[in-house]
């Protein structure tokens, strides 16, 4: 079931998924975030940031899950998304350290970390509130467009379409990661509630397809389409296809 979270502008949408989860914070001190990176969450983090600040919200007893990292890319690299997480919430709220979770981009061994990272996720507990972007081609995470929807952690082999999507951050194209570790489909299900943000132009056509097409693995984020309680925050350009097939559904 589709709850959707709208306004014109990215920051105005934002604002409304930010209330969502200091809600759910108010509520649940103590509730498990699973969290994404990307440009999506950032005005969404300052405002968890400015909550805390506020004093409206505490981090002191939330344990949080992250989707996926870049194989490669140690906690310290810029593009890590490790980094992105401590630079863009953990070192700005009281949230300790030892309960933030990321798969690890540096592991020797693939396999064992992506079995790691899935027991890790049933010890930590189901997310009360999984954060989610969407890529161009969209995918969920890390999990891209496949015959299959991958259900647990898994080691992932990036498209052509990501990997030139995700090279506006590094300084050539060689330097941008071809693999990660992502978080499968499953255990995104698991969560209680799902917040799917999904901004600007280049996100219309693909939240169409994905809210409203054919349930595929071809398009990974289809699948929420099969979740309980799904809040899609989205910008006027992001809902552009969606009003123009579908009406003004929100
Ligand atoms: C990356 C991340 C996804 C994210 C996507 C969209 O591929 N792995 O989790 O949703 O980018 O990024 P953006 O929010 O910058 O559009």
């Amino acid at each position: 079931m589709f709850h959707f979270l709208c306004a014109s502008t990215k920051k105005e949408a934002s604002r409304l998924a930010a209330d969502l989860a200091i809600d759910l914070l108010k509520k649940n001190p103590e509730a498990v975030l699973g969290l994404a990176t990307g440009s999506s969450p950032l005005d969404f983090y300052a405002d968890l940031v400015e909550a805390n600040k506020a004093g409206q919200i505490s981090f002191k007893k939330v344990k949080s899950v992250n989707l996926d990292e870049y194989v490669g890319l140690a906690p310290d690299h810029d593009q890590s998304y490790a980094y992105f997480m401590h630079e863009n919430l953990f070192d700005k709220v009281d949230i300790l350290p030892e309960n933030t979770h990321l798969p690890s981009g540096t592991a020797k061994d693939l396999d064992a970390e992506c079995r790691r990272y899935h027991e890790l996720l049933l010890e930590v507990g189901t997310p009360d509130l999984q954060v989610l972007g969407i890529g161009n081609n969209g995918h969920i995470g890390f999990n891209e467009p496949a015959d299959v929807f991958p259900e647990n952690t898994s080691a992932v082999t990036l498209t052509e379409s990501t990997i030139r999507a995700n090279s506006r951050f590094f300084s050539s194209m060689d330097e941008v990661p071809k693999m990660a570790i992502s978080m499968g489909v499953g255990e995104i299900l698991r969560a209680k509630k799902i917040l799917l943000l999904a901004f600007g132009t280049a996100k219309a056509e693909i939240l169409e397809k994905a809210l409203f097409g054919e349930v595929t693995p071809r398009v990974p984020a289809s699948i929420l389409q099969t979740a309980g309680e799904v809040y899609i925050c989205a910008d006027d350009e992001a809902m552009a296809v969606i009003r123009e097939k579908h009406g003004a559904i929100a």
